[in-house]
């Protein structure tokens, strides 16, 4: 099948590609698309309408995903990707989440992902899947992407940027949410 995904964000191409080996995962460019929903699922269907109607007959994919901290009542959030001012700038806005959580002792936070795919028929379908975790006291591991070296997930002692991608995968939000988006493709696929 093909699938035709909303992003240009090489990280998340390649962990897309590496949870759905079965599928041919073209990227095509969602801009323009102004990410103005208040939540995750919101934002992922802005940006895969921006690309569906170029592609009818195919299925399109679109993730919205992002840091909640609990101490933080949920920031960074839907601004996790320019949580310290635009144009996104990581060391910067893990720096800022480090100097808002100086003396803070209640470090837990949530990834979340939200996908929403639109099948070849034109339904729309949206699944999330979050990771919990804590937010440790300094950076470690040069794995991944964005906020990575500062998420300890419950049961590790490491930051996901030092778990391998396959580590990471098999326990994050959006590996949790593109096997919940495998269980509506596979379901849509076996009915027909
Ligand atoms: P989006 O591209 O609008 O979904 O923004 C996602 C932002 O959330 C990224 O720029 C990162 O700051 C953060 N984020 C989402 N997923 C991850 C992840 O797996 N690791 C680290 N940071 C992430």
């Amino acid at each position: 099948m093909r699938l035709f995904v909303a992003t240009h964000n090489p990280h998340k191409l390649r962990e897309i590609r590496e949870i759905l080996p079965g599928a041919e995962v073209i990227a095509d460019d969602p801009s323009g698309a102004a990410e103005t929903a208040p939540d995750f699922s919101g934002n992922a269907l802005i940006k895969v309408r921006a690309i569906a109607g170029r592609h009818r007959g195919d299925w399109c994919l679109a993730d919205d995903s992002g840091l909640e901290v609990r101490a933080l009542g949920g920031e960074p959030g839907v601004r996790s990707a320019r949580y310290a001012g635009e144009p996104t700038n990581t060391p910067a806005n893990n720096a800022l989440l480090l100097r808002n959580l100086e003396g803070v002792a209640d470090r837990r936070a949530n990834f979340t992902c939200a996908i929403a795919l639109v099948d070849p028929a034109g339904e729309e379908h949206v699944v999330t899947g979050r990771c919990f975790g804590r937010i440790a006291e300094a950076p470690s591991g040069s794995e991944g992407f964005g906020y990575d070296p500062l998420f300890v997930p419950d049961g590790h002692d490491r930051s996901f940027a030092e778990l391998s991608p396959a580590e990471k995968n098999a326990i994050s939000h959006r590996g949790r949410a593109l096997a919940a988006a495998r269980e509506v493709v596979e379901g849509l696929q076996a009915g027909t």
